[in-house]
């Protein structure tokens, strides 16, 4: 999540939805969002909604923020009222959520299932910094209903790591998937970046290779963002780094896909790959193809039935609004038919399981037969007639959107 917030319609002190929000509520898969907005130490690269000040004011600070988020979900309860379904998946995202004390993860959690029910098989993911759990903290989180975890590794290169303000060492994510099966996890993610300032081809094919043999069944892998107004930002400008190459960043993702198809992964999404479906993220998946989710905490968005909205950015205006009974939203949009159509094609592109072609908009039918003429696209007949990007299409997977959107 982004922490500059756009602009929107006001969203009542109730947090009332427009009836069109509430229409079909039920009939789309239904997940919840928890983001805990705490680090320890604020990485270079990063430009999510996070603090690393202890006190942020009542409420916000990390001591009170379970109970606050609660308030967040008990008014979620109310607005969705009782034709809300049970959730689906739950996704506690940061920041770093496993800097909160574990029961506290576990207790929003047991609100969630108090208001709304967990449907049998929920996915419950929380992200984890590797040097932010123990064996103990994730048997507290798995035995609380936890079922999916996902490190944020980045790297295996220890100058890499520096130089992306990573406070682990490398060898420190492996231990913790380690951990994380022990305590029961059957579900573990690791993140990566790649195209780092500095790091080579070798040291990506390292840090894959040290991910593999960490045993997780899913990996992410991303290519480092330069974000306005960060230190790398600020960095890369002063000429102390160079700025990450486009070039560079598509053989990272070559070498990716190589390694990882080797080792029995295949993608579903674009940055995203899986050994199977089962472990697949679902929550994700969620999001990318249109379901319902209430995003908790500063700065969190949400979407129910095309209406989106997004919380105040700060943890403390954000603590007072629900202490005051009030709705922390702080803007919100209803999308058109045509909002929803492009944000759907753009979503959908993206996943292995392709966009149907007979959806692509009329006018944009001249760019979607060049991709397809160019080996961008393909059409696989057993997707009955759903366009996929190729490997090819992949790497250019952002401009090509943007022309079919
Ligand atoms: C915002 S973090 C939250 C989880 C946790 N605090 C961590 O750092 O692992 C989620 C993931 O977003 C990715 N990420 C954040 N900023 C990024 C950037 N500028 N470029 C690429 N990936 C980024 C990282 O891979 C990270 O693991
Ligand atoms: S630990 Fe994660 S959320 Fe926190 S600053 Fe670093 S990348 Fe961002």
């Amino acid at each position: 999540m982004p922490s500059v917030l756009p602009d929107g319609d006001p969203v009542p002190a109730s947090g009332e939805l427009p009836p069109s929000a509430l229409d079909g509520l039920g009939s789309r898969p239904f997940g919840f969002y928890v983001h805990v907005p705490f680090c320890l130490t604020r990485c270079g690269y990063c430009d999510f909604n996070t603090y690393t000040a202890a006190e942020l004011g009542p409420g916000a600070s990390q001591r009170d923020y379970a109970s606050t988020a609660i308030e967040e979900v008990r008014l979620a309860r109310r607005v969705l009222g009782d034709a809300a379904p049970p959730v689906e998946t739950v996704f506690f995202g940061g920041g770093t959520p496993t800097l909160l004390p574990p029961e506290d993860l576990v207790r929003i959690l047991g609100a969630v299932d108090e208001e709304f029910g967990l449907a049998p098989g929920a996915e419950v993911t929380t992200e984890a910094n590797p040097e932010s759990v123990t064996q103990h903290s994730l048997e507290v989180l798995r035995d609380g209903g936890f079922t999916r975890v996902s490190f944020g590794m980045q790297s295996a290169s220890e100058h890499v790591l520096t130089v992306l303000d990573r406070r682990h060492t490398p060898g420190r994510a492996g231990t913790a998937v380690q951990e994380a099966r022990k305590a029961g996890f059957d579900h573990v993610n690791l993140d990566l970046i790649y195209s780092t300032p500095g790091e080579t081809d070798d040291d990506w094919r390292a840090s894959l290779d040290a991910a593999l043999a960490a045993g997780p069944d899913h990996v992410s892998a991303y290519s480092l963002i330069v974000e306005e107004g960060t230190r790398l930002a600020a960095r890369i400008r002063r000429g102390e780094l160079p700025m990450p190459d486009d070039d560079v960043a598509a053989d990272r993702y070559l070498i990716a896909e190589e390694m990882l198809a080797s080792a029995g992964f295949r993608w579903y999404e674009v940055s995203n790959w899986a050994v199977s479906d089962e472990a697949r993220c679902r929550h994700n998946l969620l999001y990318w193809t249109g379901g319902d989710w209430w995003g908790v905490g500063p700065g969190a968005h949400s979407h129910v039935g095309g209406t989106r909205w997004w919380n105040v950015k700060h943890p403390a205006p954000y603590a007072a609004r629900l202490a005051s009974g009030e709705s922390p939203g702080h803007a919100r949009e209803v999308l058109t038919a045509d909002d929803r159509a492009v944000e759907r094609l753009m979503l959908e592109l993206r996943l292995a399981t392709g966009f149907p072609l007979a959806d692509v908009r009329p006018s944009a039918r001249p760019a979607c037969a060049k991709a397809l003429a160019d080996g961008l696209l393909e059409v696989e007949p057993f997707k009955s007639g759903r366009a996929v990007l190729t490997l090819r299409g992949r790497l250019l997977a952002d401009a090509l959107i943007r022309d079919l959107a």
